[in-house]
C-alpha cells in the first residue's frame, strides 16, 4: 500500500524515481508525486496515475541527484493534489513520503497547531514532517536524530523517507510495520517499499527492521540506529529476482501474463521439493519444525483475501489426508477476538506479499501465546517471512497484477506438499496412495497448460455475461474455496457483484436470487459430491437460472443441464482447485477487459495491504 522510491547518488534522480514509481504502481495509484533537491527543494504532485505525474512535470525543472517519490493509496484525506505525497515541512526545508498510518496524528496535530504550525493537507503524514521540523529547530540536532526523536512520539505504522535542504546529500529512512528496503549501489543508494524498483541497479539490499532509522549519505557507509538510539549493523542480502519477471513480456496485462505463468509457477513451487522417484517430499524451510507439524493436535491457518481461500483448500487437504483438525481464520478477526491458542498450536500464515498488516499482527499475537508459526509467502525477505519461525516460499515470482492468480495456485501447491508430508509421516495414507497423488501433482503443470487452452470458450461466455449485475459461484468440498476465489476475482476486477457459496447452502438463501437473468457458475468436476452438485444444478435450472459449469473432460451428465461448459482435465479430487481456478480467473479477466476496466489496477484496491 503506497509505493516509495528514493535515490541519492551521482545519477539524475528523476528517471530513476519515475521508473521506480511505475514498478511500484501496483501498490497504490490514486495520486503520485516526487521531490527533487537541487539547491531548491521542489515538490511535484498530482492526483491520478504515475503517467499523469509524468505529464505534469514535462515542462518543469527536475534536475538533481537526490529525490524522493511516492504513489499513494489514500487512507487519511481524499485522493487529490494536496493530499498526494511528498509533503513539505512548515518552512519547506524538509519533505516526507510516508506509507502507513500515524494513529495518534490528531493529538500531535492539535499540539502543533497550538505551537503555530499550519497544515495544508488532511494527511497524517504532514503531521509527522511538521513534528520532525519542530524537533529539529527546538533540539538543535541533525535531521537523522530529529526523525528518531519524533518517531518515539508516534503510534502507528510507517515507512518514511525524508529529504532536507540543509543536508543535501542525505536521505533519512525509517520503518515500523510497513516495509522498506535500501539498495546499495556502487556510488549511490536507493530506498523503496520493495525490491522491484531497485533490482535493475543493484542486487545488494538491506531490509530495515521495525523501528530502525537509516541515515543514507552519498559517499558514506549506510548507518542504522533503532529509535532507542542503539546502533545496528546493516545486514546486506543479495537479491535473486529476475528483471524480466517485472515486465509484461508481450501480454496486454500483468494479470494475463501471471495467469499464463501458472504451469511454470506451480512447477517452481514443487521443484527440488518433490521427488516422485524416491517418493519423498522435502520442504527445507520447515525441516526444523516438521516434527511439530506432524504431531500437531490442531492447525490454525491465518490469512486474508485470496490467501485465505488458499487456506480453505488447505483445511480440506490437511483434514482429508493428514487427519489433523484445521481452523481457517481471517487474520483481521483472529487478532481482535481473544483467540484460544497455546504452545501446542501450529499456525500457518499465508501471504503473497508477506506484508499484510492484519496477518502480521495475527502472527505476533499467536507468537506471544507460544504457538509455532509457519509461513507460506511469495516475497523473499518480506516482513511475514521474517516474523515466522519457519516457512516455505512459494517461488511463484513477482506478482504485479493486483488480483492474485499465480500466487493462489502456488500457495495451494505448498499446502498440498505440507499435507502430504504430514500424511506420509503419520501414516494416514498408504504408500501407494501417496505415490499416486505425487505422480499426479507432478503432472499438474501440463494439465494447467491444457486448461489454459480453453480461452476461446471462456471468452465467448464472458461476452455473453459482461453486462450482468450479479453472478453466483457454487462448489462443494475442495471446489467450495474455488467458488469463493472465482467470485472474488470477478468482483475485484470487473466490479460485478459476485458471491461464492457452498452449492448445497444455496437453498438457504441465495436461491431467492435466481431467475432467468442470473448466471450461476458451478464447479462440477467428477469426484467428491458430483451427484449432489448435479442436484444443485437442477435446482437452479428449475428456477430458470443460467448455468455455466466447469466440468471434467468427457463429462456427459452436467453437459445435459448446463447452458455453457468449460472442460478441465481429469485429476485427483484434492488437486482440482489447481485446475478449476484457471477458467474462473480467465472469466473474470475477459469480462473486466470487455467492460473497459483497469485489470491490473482495479479501483480502490491495493496489492499489498500494509494498513489494518
Ligand atoms: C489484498 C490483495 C489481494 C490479496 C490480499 C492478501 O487485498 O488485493 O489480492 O489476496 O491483499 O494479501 P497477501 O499478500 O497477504 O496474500
Amino acid at each position: 500500500m503506497c509505493g516509495i522510491i528514493a535515490y541519492v547518488g551521482e545519477k539524475q534522480a528523476y528517471p530513476i524515481l519515475i521508473k521506480g514509481l511505475q514498478r511500484l504502481e501496483y501498490r497504490g495509484y490514486d495520486s503520485a508525486g516526487l521531490a527533487i533537491l537541487n539547491g531548491d527543494l521542489n515538490i511535484f504532485k498530482t492526483k491520478g496515475k504515475v503517467s499523469d505525474l509524468k505529464d505534469f512535470v514535462k515542462d518543469k525543472n527536475v534536475k538533481g541527484t537526490i529525490g524522493i517519490a511516492h504513489t499513494r493509496w489514500a487512507t487519511h484525506g481524499e485522493p487529490n493534489n494536496i493530499n498526494a505525497h511528498p509533503h513539505y515541512s512548515y518552512s519547506k526545508n524538509l519533505a516526507i513520503i510516508h506509507n502507513g498510518i500515524i494513529e495518534n496524528y490528531a493529538l500531535l496535530k492539535e499540539e502543533l497547531i497550538k505551537r503555530g504550525y499550519k497544515f495544508t493537507s488532511d494527511t497524517d503524514s504532514e503531521v509527522l514532517i511538521h513534528l520532525i521540523e519542530d524537533i529539529l529547530i527546538n533540539e538543535n540536532v541533525k535531521i537523522g536524530e530529529a526523525v528518531r526523536i519524533a518517531l518515539n512520539q508516534v503510534i502507528g505504522a510507517y515507512a518514511i523517507v525524508i529529504i532536507s535542504k540543509n543536508e543535501p546529500d542525505t536521505l533519512i529512512a525509517a520503518r515500523k510495520g510497513s516495509p522498506l528496503v535500501v539498495g546499495i549501489g556502487e556510488d549511490d543508494y536507493f530506498v523503496a517499499s520493495d525490491a522491484t524498483p531497485i533490482i535493475e541497479y543493484t542486487r545488494n539490499v538491506v531490509y530495515l527492521e521495525d523501528e530502525e532509522v537509516a541515515v543514507i549519505k552519498k559517499g558514506k557507509k549506510l548507518k542504522i540506529w533503532n529509535i532507542k538510539n542503539e546502533h545496528k549493523t546493516p545486514y546486506i542480502q543479495r537479491l535473486e529476482m529476475n528483471l524480466s519477471s517485472l515486465e509484461k513480456g508481450g501480454f496486454e496485462h500483468f494479470m494475463l501474463k501471471e495467469i499464463y505463468e501458472q504451469p511454470r509457477s506451480i512447477r517452481d513451487s514443487f521443484r527440488g521439493r518433490l521427488d516422485t522417484k524416491k517418493s519423498i517430499i522435502t520442504l527445507g524451510g520447515i525441516i526444523e519444525y516438521q516434527q511439530k507439524l506432524v504431531n500437531a493436535k490442531r492447525i490454525i491457518i491465518i490469512a486474508c483475501g485470496t490467501s485465505w481461500h488458499a487456506g480453505l483448500v488447505g483445511e480440506y487437504l490437511f483434514e482429508d489426508i493428514a487427519r489433523v483438525p484445521v481452523e481457517v481464520e481471517y487474520a483481521s478477526e483472529f487478532r481482535y477476538r481473544n483467540p484460544v491458542i497455546n504452545e501446542n498450536d501450529i499456525v500457518i500464515a499465508i501471504s503473497q506479499s508477506g506484508e499484510t498488516a492484519d496477518t502480521l499482527a495475527a502472527i505476533e499475537l499467536a507468537k506471544s501465546k507460544g504457538a509455532t508459526i509457519i509461513g507460506i509467502c511469495n516475497v523473499v525477505g518480506s516482513s511475514i517471512a521474517r516474523a515466522t519461525h519457519a516457512g516455505s516460499f512459494t517461488h511463484a515470482g513477482p506478482e504485479i497484477g493486483v488480483a492474485s492468480t499465480k500466487a493462489f495456485t502456488a500457495q495451494v501447491t505448498i499446502l498440498t506438499l505440507m499435507a502430504l508430508i504430514i500424511a506420509q509421516e503419520k501414516g494416514t495414507i498408504s504408500k501407494s496412495r501417496f505415490q499416486q497423488i505425487i505422480n499426479e501433482l507432478e503432472a499438474i503443470p501440463e494439465k494447467v497448460e491444457r486448461t489454459l487452452k480453453t480461452d476461446n470458450q471462456v471468452k465467448a461466455i464472458a461476452s455473453k455475461f459482461k453486462d450482468v449485475r450479479n453472478f453466483l459461484y457454487l462448489g462443494r468440498g475442495y471446489n467450495f474455496p474455488v467458488a469463493l476465489e472465482g467470485a472474488l476475482k470477478l468482483k475485484e476486477i470487473s466490479y460485478i457483484h459476485a458471491e461464492g457459496y457452498p452449492a448445497a447452502e444455496m437453498k438457504h438463501g441465495p436461491i431467492a436470487l435466481i431467475d432467468e437473468k442470473m448466471p450461476v457458475v458451478f464447479i462440477a468436476t467428477n469426484k467428491g459430491c458430483y451427484n449432489k452438485v448435479i442436484s444443485n444444478i437442477q435446482e437452479v435450472k428449475a428456477r430458470k437460472g443460467i448455468i455455466i459449469a466447469v466440468v471434467t473432460e468427457g463429462d456427459t451428465e452436467v453437459k445435459k443441464l448446463a447452458d455453457y461448459v468449460v472442460e478441465i482435465p481429469e485429476t485427483e479430487e484434492m488437486l482440482v482447485p489447481l485446475l478449476a481456478t484457471i477458467p474462473l480467473q480467465k472469466l473474470a479477466y475477459h469480462i473486466a477487459v470487455m467492460r473497459g476496466c483497469n485489470v491490473d489496477q482495479p479501483r480502490n484496491l491495493a496489492k499489498s495491504v500494509t494498513v489494518e
